[in-house]
């Protein structure tokens, strides 16, 4: 067994932001994590952070932005504490060394993304801004922490509602138990249980799907926003396309160049991410190629310098000005229900990021206000941490009886979620797949606790996309009515 005082589960921008911030305390940290430690959604990131920062801008215009993205299903009280806090805090973190992209007179230079209803989002490298802020992070990071690399997470120690640490396996085969006070998942989301998505490999729902063995409360799951413009092509998604670009000037066309937002939404290529996503979607089913056309976007490569690697290294010049593109999985504004601060229905387990669902993004997430999200969240969690004692208690770990029998592959779970429960949903089919899921149930009822060692950590990766995907198809189906990302026709 080892002891530890907070042990963070994931590496991304919230977890690396409750790590940094508790340094200032002291406190003896463990980050453990499924990969490297940049194999992050955060690193891959390439939107930036919405902050009221500009002299035109308030916070109350922030709030009302967020809140008609999420069509008003926000936690309006989360809404309010993010986007009032927001400023504060990114002053702060740019008093660590944080550098942001400047305009030509030596200000802080504010982009534009769908939604936002003026210009509000902060970036640093141009689209690099994810990766730039994971590395402040780490550099903000002292020896107090421990990063332990390529560790999977595979089952939290609860016992009647208190949370002790978690069970973990590393790539060499070894079983780890962790008894800590504070438990904090930064998982991220659940990309990977679809076929496109613009999320790293590692994010396949571990966190939903953990917490939900261990008793948590989950909200609002069926709401998975799709981005309009990942790089694909031959119907192979290669990376994400940022809405930057369409901030910037570029337009989506057909492929006889007509711009196919023209008359569907008043904000056109800049409506909410929802309907750009379900128009190119729609484009895409009928055989239609939509290209994103940049041709008034000035000094690309120097704006977009991740963007054009990624189609560099996929044989699409940007030179030539028309960039493939159709939509991917993006994000989850669904997850382990958590107040501001993180805290669950679990004494002593918190959630954080992506994968806790705090309802600051309601049903449908306004750009560029998840970075925001786990920067700032993340150092109320850290406070939360900082200012109340725990103790958790000894237990024993139970040794589950079920194992899993023969499992579908990636694929065959990513091709059902699409099909049932991905931009379009329709009422009457997702039953089947909800049936589908369960014939790999260990004992037919419920996606159970597994045998750990007579489990791998690759079977318990697909079971875990196979109990979020039951778990998001459960709640698509609930939700009668469309609203935000959940489209649902009769
Ligand atoms: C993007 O760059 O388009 C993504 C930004 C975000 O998801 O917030």
């Amino acid at each position: 067994m080892i002891k530890t005082d907070i042990l963070i589960i994931g590496s991304g921008i919230g977890a690396l932001s409750v790590a940094s911030e508790l340094c200032k305390y002291k406190r003896k940290i463990l980050v453990i994590t499924k990969g490297l430690t940049k194999s992050c959604n955060s690193s891959l990131a390439q939107g930036g952070i919405s902050v009221a920062l500009s002299d035109e801008d308030s916070y109350e215009l922030h709030y009302k932005d967020t809140m008609i993205a999420g069509c008003n299903i926000n936690d309006s009280d989360a809404v309010l504490k993010l986007v009032s806090t927001a400023p504060e805090v990114i002053r702060e973190f740019i008093d660590t060394g944080m550098v942001f992209d400047k305009d030509e007179n030596g200000n802080i230079a504010f982009g534009r993304e769908g939604a936002h209803s003026l210009n509000r989002i902060i970036h640093a490298g141009g689209d690099r801004t994810g990766l730039r802020v994971v590395e402040q992070l780490l550099r903000n990071i002292t020896t107090d922490v421990t990063i332990i690399q390529n560790e999977m997470a595979l089952e939290l120690r609860v016992k009647d509602g208190k949370c002790s640490g978690v069970i973990t396996r590393n790539d060499d085969g070894e079983i780890h138990v962790y008894h800590a006070n504070y438990t904090v998942l930064a998982t991220g989301g659940i990309g990977q249980l679809y076929p496109s998505t613009s999320n790293d490999i590692t994010i396949t729902g571990d966190g939903i799907s953990m917490a939900y063995r261990a008793g948590c409360r989950l909200k609002n799951l069926e709401f998975i926003q799709f981005h309009p413009t990942m790089l694909t092509i031959d119907g192979h998604a290669y990376g994400l396309v940022s809405e930057a670009v369409r901030g910037a000037g570029g337009i989506l066309v057909n492929d006889k160049g007509e711009k196919i937002m023209e008359g569907v939404h008043p904000q056109k290529d800049l409506a909410p991410r929802d309907v750009v996503a379900r128009e190119v979607y729609a484009h895409y089913l009928k055989g239609e190629k939509i290209y994103l056309d940049t041709r008034a976007v000035k000094d690309f490569r120097k704006k977009f310098p991740t963007v054009t690697e990624i189609c560099e290294e996929h044989g699409v010049n940007v030179d030539d000005k028309l960039i493939p593109v159709a939509p991917g999985a993006h994000f989850h504004m669904g997850g382990v229900e958590a107040t501001p601060e993180g805290i669950t229905n679990i004494e002593g387990l918190f959630a954080v990021g992506e994968v806790a669902c705090t309802g600051v993004h309601g049903a449908n997430r306004l750009a560029s206000n998840s970075l925001l999200e786990g920067i700032v969240f993340g150092k109320l969690l850290a406070d939360y941490i900082a200012h109340n004692e725990r103790t958790a208690p000894e237990i024993t770990d139970e040794i589950s009886p079920y194992t899993v029998g023969s499992l579908p592959d990636k694929a065959d779970i990513q091709r059902q979620m699409m099909e049932f429960v991905g931009i379009v949903r329709h009422s009457e089919q997702i039953d089947e797949i909800i049936k589908w899921f369960e014939q790999y149930m260990p004992d037919h009822k419920d996606f159970v606790k597994l045998n750990i060692e007579k489990t791998t950590n690759d079977k318990f990766e697909i079971y875990n996309m196979l109990t979020t995907g039951w778990l998001i198809a459960k709640a698509a189906s609930e939700r009668k009515e469309s609203i935000g990302a959940h489209y649902i026709v009769k």
